[in-house]
Order: structure tokens, then C-alpha cells, then sequence
């Protein structure tokens, strides 16, 4: 059983993808340092897979303790990165910490890869890259935009030092570019539990349903779109974490064209906010109760992805819809409102 290392694998996006590679008969280590992450994310993992995956709670800016983790566990094959900080808001705020956090983690681990000869790295991206695009559907090889926040400019800066790092060692890396995950595993075991006020639309939608918010706010219904309201690419969590398994065996078996590559992550369809607030409605049969206010400063207009390529090269295509999607979290939200 080749060892698979899933860093922030605790998290939203990680746990979803330690269950599908369990599932493919990968053994998984997780490290996570519990930052925006519970171990009750560890139990529902394992009652998914009736498989304990084997956890290390592990701060990876300490890099002493990241050093001695490869020490005892030299038979890692590849390693796929979740962990990072992701509130765009917060990262305008505290930037430091977030290029610690988003920078200083990935650097200690490729410098383990060098020492440790582990040549197959997974990067979770975002399409945050891209900033407003020129053209839609956005592809891979359209311009990285100047960062509007320095939590998207972690994301850029890392896409340098790893495409400057394959390009000069044995290091093969696949960067996925995620376009909006949304959802949850539909045991309703797992799923997305943002810390605070929600920032991101679904987990507030649903928040607002259960009654935990008063009210949604839609930002904006004056932007050049049908509706007025912003589009973009969301895309179910879990097929999300399929495609990172399929981009690791791609790595694993050698079949990557280039050392260092890139894949848009999405269903290739954009919907517009007013779009998901109606498909919630109609999916649930729950009346949202929300109203229109200003644009949200910073909001691009509208992004989805071209999914050529990882359709063609990665053999992945989405296939959940946003129906199960939503119906996913709000089973979700349930159970979160259920356990507390
Ligand atoms: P998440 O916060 O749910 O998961 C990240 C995990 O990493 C958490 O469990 C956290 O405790 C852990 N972590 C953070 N810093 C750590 C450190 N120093 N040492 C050890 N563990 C640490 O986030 P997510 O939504 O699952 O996102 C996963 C990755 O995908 C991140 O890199 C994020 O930037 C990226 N991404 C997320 C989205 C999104 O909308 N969720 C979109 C594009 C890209
Ligand atoms: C989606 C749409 C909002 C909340 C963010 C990060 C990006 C990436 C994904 C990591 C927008 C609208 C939202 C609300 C609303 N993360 N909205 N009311 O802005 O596409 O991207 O998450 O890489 O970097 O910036 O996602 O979920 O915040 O917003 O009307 O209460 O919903 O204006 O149009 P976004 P989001």
C-alpha cells in the first residue's frame, strides 16, 4: 500500500480527500495542527472508511518538528498539500501570517522532499489566480492577475517556487486550480465548518436557513450579468477530492507530460448568486430569507472554468450536481446544528 501524506487533511477540502484515497487503497498519514479543524473530523473520516487514517497533530511552520516527521516516516510516496489560512478578509489584515502560514509550510516541505527523494507533490491552488479574466471560460494558460489580497498572492508566489523548484530536481508537482467547492460527504459525516460568520455563500445560505443568520445578503444585482448578480464555477467537494487522486496516479504512474503542471479544478458552468439562492430554495423547499445590498468590495464579476484539460489529460470530469450539492450541505448543516 503506497503511503500518501495529506497535509491539512483535517480540513474542508483534505478530509473529503483522505476518504477517496482510503477508498482507492492508499494508506494515509495526516498532519494537521488543529488551526480551523476539530478531531471529530478524524472519527467521521474513519466511519466513512472503517479505516483510521494515521493522524500527527503537527504545526507545519515548526520546522524542526516537520524535519523529524520525515525522520520516522521515510516511506511517504507523495504528498498532497491542503494546508494553508484561506479567509481572503483575514489575510488583508494579518498578511504575515498568512505568507508564514501559506509560504514558509510549503518550503519546509519541499526542502523534506529533496532530503527525502519524494518526487510526486499535489498543490491545492486557486483559481483566486486568475483575478477578473479577459475571457470566459477561463483556461490554464490565461494570465495570472496582479493579487488583490495577500492571501491570493500566497497562492501565486507558491505556484513560482514550485515551477522553480521542478525545474531543477526530480520534483513533479500538479497545482489545482479550485474554482468554488460547496457541499459535503452525503453520509453527512463530513463536511465544510467555517469558523465565525461565514464568508463564503453556501455555508451562509444554509447557516441562514437553519436559522443560525438572520438574513442573506446578496452582494450586488448591478454587475453585467443576466441576473445582476456575480457568477462563478462551483464545484461538489467530492469530486473535488476524486480528482486529486487521479492527479496523484497520474504522478505516481508517470504520466504527467511536464514535471510541473497545472488543472482547473470546475464543473465548467457558472452560475449566478441568485441562481444558487433559487436552486437552494427549489432543492430543500426551505424559503430563504435574504435581500440585495451593495457589492462586496473585491468581487470579481463573473469566472468559471475551461475544463478541457483536466477532462482530457486527467480523465476527470465533475459529475455531481448543484442540486446534490446543495442538498449535501444543507443535510450537512443539519447534523452540525444536530451534534451542537
Ligand atoms: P480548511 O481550512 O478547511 O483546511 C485547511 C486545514 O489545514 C485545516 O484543517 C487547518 O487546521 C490546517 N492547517 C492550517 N495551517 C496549518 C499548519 N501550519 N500546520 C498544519 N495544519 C495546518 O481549508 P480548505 O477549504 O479545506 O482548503 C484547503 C486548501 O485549498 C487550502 O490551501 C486553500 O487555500 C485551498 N483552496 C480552498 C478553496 C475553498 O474555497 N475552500 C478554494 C481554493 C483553494
Ligand atoms: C461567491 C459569490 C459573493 C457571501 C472566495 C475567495 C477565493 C476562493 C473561493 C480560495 C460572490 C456572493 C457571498 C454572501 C453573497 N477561495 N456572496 N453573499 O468570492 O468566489 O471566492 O472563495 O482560494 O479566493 O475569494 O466565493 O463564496 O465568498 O462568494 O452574495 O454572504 O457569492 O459576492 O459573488 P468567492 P464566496
Amino acid at each position: 500500500m503506497k503511503k500518501i501524506l495529506v497535509t491539512g487533511g483535517l480540513g474542508y477540502i483534505g478530509s473529503h480527500t483522505v476518504v477517496e484515497l482510503q477508498k482507492t487503497g492508499y494508506q494515509v498519514v495526516i498532519i494537521d495542527n488543529l488551526s480551523n479543524s476539530s478531531l471529530d473530523v478524524l472519527e467521521g473520516i474513519t466511519d466513512i472508511t472503517k479505516t483510521p487514517p494515521t493522524f500527527e497533530r503537527l504545526d507545519l511552520r515548526e520546522k524542526a518538528a516537520v524535519s523529524d516527521f520525515f525522520k520516522r516516516n521515510n516511506d511517504i510516496e507523495g504528498i498532497i498539500h491542503f494546508a494553508a489560512s484561506k479567509a481572503v478578509g483575514e489575510s488583508v489584515d494579518r498578511p504575515l501570517l498568512y505568507y508564514e502560514n501559506n509560504l514558509n509550510t510549503l518550503i519546509y516541505l519541499l526542502q523534506e522532499c529533496n532530503t527525502h527523494h519524494i518526487n510526486n507533490f499535489i498543490f491545492s491552488s486557486s483559481c483566486t489566480v486568475y483575478g477578473e479574466p479577459d475571457s470566459l471560460p477561463i483556461t490554464e494558460d490565461a494570465p495570472v492577475k496582479p493579487a488583490t489580497s495577500p492571501y491570493g498572492n500566497t497562492k501565486q508566489i507558491a505556484e513560482e517556487i514550485l515551477k522553480d523548484t521542478c525545474s531543477v530536481s526530480s520534483l513533479k508537482t500538479i497545482a489545482l486550480r479550485y474554482f468554488n467547492p460547496i457541499g459535503a460527504h452525503e453520509t453527512a459525516l463530513i463536511g465544510e465548518l467555517p469558523a465565525g460568520v461565514p464568508q463564503n455563500l453556501v455555508p451562509f445560505i444554509t447557516q441562514t436557513a437553519a436559522g443560525v443568520r438572520e438574513q442573506l445578503s446578496v452582494f450586488g444585482d448591478d454587475y453585467p450579468t443576466e441576473d445582476g448578480s456575480c457568477i462563478r464555477d462551483y464545484i461538489h467537494v467530492v469530486d473535488l477530492a476524486k480528482a486529486h487522486v487521479i492527479a496523484l496516479e497520474r504522478l505516481l504512474s508517470e504520466k504527467n507530460k511536464s514535471n510541473y503542471e497545472v488543472f482547473n479544478l470546475g464543473t465548467g458552468r457558472g452560475s449566478s448568486v441568485l441562481e444558487v439562492v433559487n436552486s437552494f430554495e427549489k432543492t430543500t423547499g426551505e424559503k430563504l430569507n435574504y435581500k440585495i445590498v451593495d457589492r462586496r468590495p473585491g468581487d470579481v464579476i463573473s469566472v468559471y472554468a475551461d475544463t478541457k484539460k483536466a477532462n482530457e489529460e486527467l480523465g476527470w470530469k465533475a459529475q455531481k450536481t448543484m442540486e446534490e450539492a446543495l442538498a449535501s450541505a444543507w443535510k450537512w448543516e443539519w447534523k452540525v446544528r444536530e451534534n451542537s
